[in-house]
């Protein structure tokens, strides 16, 4: 569980290594688990109901939710699931499919159901639930928001096993693109009482402009009950090219560390110059799926180097300068 020395400004220094950039969604999603962990803590000890607080994670596809959330549970050293809204609505079975999403906490937890039961479900594509006209679905999206609704208030689910776990301090984190809200907030875009005159603190404004309201979510297509069991709500950036090459470059275990480790188990310096980053990059911008297409188009840059390095031992570096140019071999003389 967490320990009771880290610090939501702690969280936020260890998602700094793993995840590029957004900013404010670390903020408050390393305030919301501490401030979780602290009232499970503070329930446990005097023996009160706490209320949960879970949390909806904003953002358009590939910029970092799932990274974020597993990142998360790796330093709370909690139990950690994924699963997808749009799958869980495509079954008859919704009941089961939940069951089997809360076996696989338990599972991850070695079955110890008090360890699961402290542990963080992310729900990706909850947008996807949106109230739908009749679209051709084995169940509505609606009834899976009721569905997800009862264990994210928190409830016991017997698993395999006849096996009960409680939900009541399960963390659910949602996530989802939730492309047309932006329209939907600009509709309802007014300050009240806030005055907006040009000497009014234009940050101030833009916050309150950035903010998504519980009645944007209605109108998006999710029920009431349901965003009221989501008050945290944190968005996330689209990426700029600059992320998106410090995100191939800087994490622990980026791209250019995992091949440049590839190429020196057989003798050889890779290097990669900036500017190769910036032009993969901008197709990945193109491509629109976020920092998705990274991983192969770096791959399909080096594959055809890698084809032909253990073949010959003499080439002990390897520079790639851009995309358009190819790359230099350096061989020594007799290797
Ligand atoms: N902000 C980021 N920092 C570092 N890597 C990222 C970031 N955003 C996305 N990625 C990388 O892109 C891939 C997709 O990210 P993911 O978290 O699954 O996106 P999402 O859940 O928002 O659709 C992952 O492999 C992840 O490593
Ligand atoms: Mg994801």
């Amino acid at each position: 569980m967490l320990d009771p020395g880290i610090k939501p400004s702690a969280i936020v220094s260890y998602l700094d290594h793993y995840v590029i950039g957004q900013d404010d969604a670390k903020k408050i999603l390393a305030v919301a688990v501490y401030a979780h962990y602290r009232k499970i803590a503070a329930a446990q000890r005097d023996d009160v109901e706490v209320a949960k607080s879970n949390i909806l994670l904003i953002g358009p596809s590939g910029t970092g939710k799932t990274l974020l959330c597993e990142t998360l549970s790796r330093i709370l050293n909690v139990p950690f699931v994924t699963a997808d809204a749009t799958a869980i609505a495509q079954t008859r079975y919704v009941n089961e499919e939940i069951e089997a999403m809360l076996q696989r906490l338990l599972d991850k937890a070695d079955g110890d159901a008090g360890r699961a039961q402290r542990g963080i479900v992310f729900i990706d594509e909850i947008d996807k639930l949106r109230a739908s006209d009749g679209e051709p679905r084995s169940v509505s999206g609606q009834s899976v928001q009721h569905a997800l609704l009862k264990i994210m208030e928190g409830s016991a689910v017997k698993l395999r096993n006849a096996q009960y776990l409680d939900t009541t301090n399960i963390l659910f984190i949602c996530g989802g693109a939730f492309v047309g809200l932006e329209d939907i907030m600009a509709q309802t875009r007014h300050y009240g009482y806030i005055a907006t005159s040009a000497s009014d603190d234009q940050n101030v404004l833009e916050r309150l402009n950035a903010r998504v309201k519980p009645t944007d979510l209605f109108k998006f297509g999710l029920i009431p009950e349901f965003t009221g069991r989501l008050p945290i709500i944190a968005r996330l950036q689209d990426l700029t090219r600059d992320m998106l090459v410090r995100i191939m470059t800087e994490p622990r275990n980026c791209i250019y560390s995992q091949f440049r480790e590839i190429f020196r188990n057989e003798g050889v310096e890779l290097s990669v110059s900036q500017r190769v980053f910036e032009e993969i990059s901008d197709l990945a911008i193109e491509y629109q799926t976020g920092a998705r297409s990274l991983r192969g188009l770096f791959e399909e840059l080096i594959t055809p180097i890698l084809f032909v390095v253990p073949d010959d031992p003499q080439v002990k570096k390897v520079e790639i300068t851009s995309l358009l140019v190819e790359p230099t071999f350096t061989r020594t003389a007799n290797g």
